[in-house]
Parts: structure tokens; C-alpha cells; sequence
């Protein structure tokens, strides 16, 4: 009797057994009630480690999340010893340290509990005013159709409108490959990702076309400018054809522009939201490039209708962004000369790209393709087909002690065949650059 009160399932009946017990102890002899005691002691330890050995049951979401090999291959990446060509992090010596130092000495000197306190959800409004201005320039906000929100970096704006935008099953269609942040976002919307290929103009547009006539496409994620993973730029042909589909097919654009501001070749080109007449574009840019990521500021501008709802999804996510990181942007906002401060970091970027392109002309077999961007963070590199690319990016990280990026960590699949690599030239110092790419391509003589 005793031993079926230990294992009983059910809680009520256990419970109810529990009193009687007590009951009866209080009658009976103690001794009988310490060896219950103990045997309950001893059942209850085989119970808890019964617990630990417990399956976690995750929401299925997470099952198209995990990605094996790459992350294996990238888990090393933190080690100081390895040359860093993997993140996609602003070069140390972009960082305007002393101005955020002083910025953030006067805010708390001026006005700390402003500082500190809750604010609104949409972000604080004498930022939001100067980022209106300052996409109204590049004629990227409609004043009557338009609203700008702050959000608490880029990549929330994508989850937020995705969020807002699609239900499970719901078709979002890419470039592929993409930035690996986005693709991680919708999936874990469950939506169905479908993958454009690219050429050297861009997205290609038959084969989008055709994905729209035989799905119900809601929205289109994009990269024009500097493309992550790509480094490459869409044209302005492109740009106006895919606003057509967008338009005919009635879908909504996300236009990604972390990179935008990062142009150190070739001439500027309109965004898509430049031509949007038809309220279907939502435009991203952020502060993490061209200020600092750790501060987590980006925005969105586009359609009021759509961002009041982003809003709604945001309180609910993180209520909103930090206000210190918000008002810091904004003074930066109205200390710089924007075109004198972008012209260094293009002047910065565009140097070390170049001293990577030489470096990799001088020491990659001149078998090996690489991409040459106009601006951003990084380049394409496709091995021949007789060097396994995924064992080269392990090679690289364990024994070169370089970290690249394996291209199937862009794909909607992980599981496609691919021979690229992606490789970023402005978190390495300049002698990193030189050095990784000496490495690298002594790895590539030798295998
Ligand atoms: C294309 C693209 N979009 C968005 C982001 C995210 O930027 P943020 O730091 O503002 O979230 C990145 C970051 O690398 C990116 O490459």
C-alpha cells in the first residue's frame, strides 16, 4: 500500500493517500513512518532524475532553424587567434568612440531621467523628425503616406513586418542566397521561403515572375544595394521591374539598406522606395553600419496603414527601443556633416576592400572567382570544383586559423551543393587581411 502512494500518477489520489497516511501515523508508531519516509526519499530522487532526462518539446518553428555543419564550422570564430573574415561587424576604426562618449556625458548631464525613462513605442519623436528629413532627401518618405518607426535594429523592422505581414504557410519570396538573419526571421514564421537566383544585375526576374504567377507571393525581401551575402547591386532596370511585379502581383517589398550608405565605387542608385506611388514598399536602413551595432537603432520608413500595425507587434515584443541609443543617434544626427562623415567611412571601406582584392590577387590561385562589390562589407569567393568547400571553411578555421563563411549558411537550404565562400574585409585589421589571405591561399595551392 505504501508503495503504490509513491508511484501513483495520479495527484489527486496521491494527495488524498498523503492525508490518510498522516492519519495513521499519528495513530501507529513512529519507526514505521521513518522507513516511509526514507523509501519516499530514495522513490522521489529516481523521480527528479526522471525529470532530467527529459525531452524538451519546441515549437516546430525551431526545427527549420537549426543549421548543423556551419555552425560547427563557425563555433570557433570567437577565438582571438583566428582572423576574423567571417562577421560582418564595422571596422574598429569606424567608430566615432569619443563623439558617443561625449554625446552620452551631456544627455546624462542635461536631461538623465529623460534618458532613463520610458518613452513611446513609434521611437523618440526628435529623431524620428530628423530621420524623416534625412530619408525625405533621398526621397525615400511621402509625407502624407508615410510614417517612420524606430525600431530596436534592422532586423527587428524585417521580423515586425513579417510578423505583421504573414500567417504560417504564407509565401515570402528572396534573393537567393540572403542574409541569414531574415531567412532565420521568417522561418521562425513558419512561412513558405521561396528563393530567387541572382545574376550579375540582380534578382532575376523571369523566375520571380514565375514564382508569382504560382504562388500567392505576399511579400518580397530584398537587398538592393551591396548584398549580403553577394556584395553585388541591383541595377535600376531591376529595381523598376521587380516594383512592377510587386505592383501587379500586389505584394509588399521589404527593402533591406544597411549597406546603402557604404558605396566607395560607381554611382549611387534610386532605391526601390524612391518609385513607390502605390504604397508597397517598406524601406529599412539602420545605425549599425555606419555608427555603431551595439547600440541596436534602426527604422522603417513606408505606408502609415502597415506601420501602425508594426507598432502594435512591437509593443508587444520589447515595448520600444532603448531611449539613450535613440538620443545618442539623434544628436550624431545633428552634430555631422552627414556627407563628410560617410565620405571617410566610404574612404575607410573602400581601402581595405582594395588591400583585399590585391591580397587575394597576389596569393589565391588565379583559378579561384571572386566578386568585386561597390560598396558594403563583402565578397563571393567560389573555389574549383575539386576543393570541397566545406571541408576547406573547417581546414581554414581549424588549421589556417581563418574564419570564412560556408554559402549554404545563405540558402533557404543548408543542404544545397555550393562551392562559395564569403569573406568580410572590414572587421580584420590590415595586417589580418594580408596575412588570411596568404593563408587561404596556401591552403587552396595545397589541397
Ligand atoms: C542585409 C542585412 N540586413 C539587416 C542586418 C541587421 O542589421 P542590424 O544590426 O541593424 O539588426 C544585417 C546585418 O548584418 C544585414 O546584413
Amino acid at each position: 500500500m505504501k508503495i503504490n502512494f509513491f508511484i501513483c500518477k495520479d495527484f489527486e489520489k496521491k494527495r488524498k493517500r498523503k492525508l490518510s497516511l498522516k492519519n495513521y501515523h499519528q495513530k501507529s508508531d513512529i519507526k514505521y513512518w521513518q522507513l516511509d519516509h526514507n523509501l519516499y526519499f530514495e522513490i522521489s530522487q529516481i523521480f527528479i532524475s526522471f525529470l532530467r532526462l527529459m525531452q524538451y518539446r519546441f515549437s516546430p518553428a525551431m526545427d527549420s532553424l537549426q543549421s548543423s555543419a556551419i555552425r560547427e564550422i563557425l563555433k570557433n570564430t570567437a577565438d582571438p587567434a583566428v582572423i576574423p573574415f567571417a562577421a560582418g561587424n564595422p571596422s574598429q576604426e569606424a567608430f566615432p568612440t569619443q563623439m558617443i562618449r561625449e554625446i552620452s556625458d551631456e544627455l546624462f548631464a542635461t536631461d538623465p531621467i529623460g534618458v532613463l525613462q520610458y518613452n513611446i513605442t513609434e521611437g523618440y519623436i526628435p529623431l524620428r523628425d530628423s530621420l524623416k528629413a534625412w530619408l525625405k532627401e533621398d526621397h525615400c518618405f511621402d509625407e502624407e503616406k508615410d510614417e517612420v518607426i524606430v525600431t530596436s535594429w534592422a532586423q527587428q523592422g524585417i521580423e515586425l513586418a513579417c510578423k505583421v505581414l504573414c500567417g504560417s504557410g504564407d509565401t515570402i519570396v528572396c534573393e537567393s542566397p540572403s542574409f541569414v538573419g531574415s531567412l532565420n526571421a521568417f522561418k521562425s514564421y513558419q512561412v513558405n521561403l521561396v528563393g530567387v537566383e541572382t545574376d550579375e544585375e540582380g534578382i532575376d526576374v523571369e523566375k520571380l515572375e514565375k514564382v508569382m504567377q504560382t504562388h500567392t507571393v505576399k511579400v518580397m525581401y530584398l537587398i538592393p544595394n551591396f548584398q549580403n551575402p553577394t556584395g553585388k547591386t541591383m541595377t535600376l532596370a531591376r529595381r523598376k521591374a521587380v516594383y512592377d511585379l510587386a505592383v501587379k502581383y500586389q505584394c509588399i517589398i521589404l527593402e533591406d539598406n544597411p549597406y546603402g550608405d557604404l558605396r566607395f565605387q560607381g554611382e549611387n542608385i534610386p532605391s526601390i522606395k524612391t518609385f513607390d506611388t502605390e504604397g508597397v514598399v517598406l524601406y529599412m536602413r539602420s545605425f549599425s553600419k555606419i555608427l555603431a551595432p551595439g547600440l541596436r537603432v534602426g527604422y522603417v520608413s513606408g505606408p502609415k496603414e502597415i506601420l501602425a500595425k508594426m507598432v502594435i507587434c512591437k509593443q508587444v515584443s520589447d515595448v520600444h527601443s532603448t531611449i539613450w541609443a535613440q538620443r545618442v543617434c539623434h544628436q550624431f544626427l545633428k552634430k555631422v556633416e552627414k556627407s563628410e562623415y560617410l565620405s571617410k567611412l566610404r574612404t575607410l571601406y573602400g581601402r581595405k576592400y582594395r588591400l583585399m582584392a590585391e591580397s587575394i590577387e597576389k596569393y589565391f590561385p588565379a583559378e579561384i572567382q571572386v566578386t568585386h562589390p561597390e560598396g558594403g562589407l563583402f565578397l563571393r569567393v567560389t573555389l574549383p570544383d575539386h576543393i570541397d568547400m566545406l571541408e576547406f571553411c573547417k581546414k581554414a578555421i581549424n588549421e589556417a586559423k581563418v574564419a570564412v563563411v560556408p554559402w549554404n549558411a545563405f540558402l533557404i537550404s543548408d543542404q544545397e551543393e555550393c562551392h562559395s565562400f564569403r569573406m568580410n574585409y572590414s572587421t580584420p585589421t590590415d595586417e589580418q587581411i594580408v596575412q588570411g589571405c596568404e593563408r587561404l591561399g596556401n591552403l587552396m595551392k595545397n589541397w
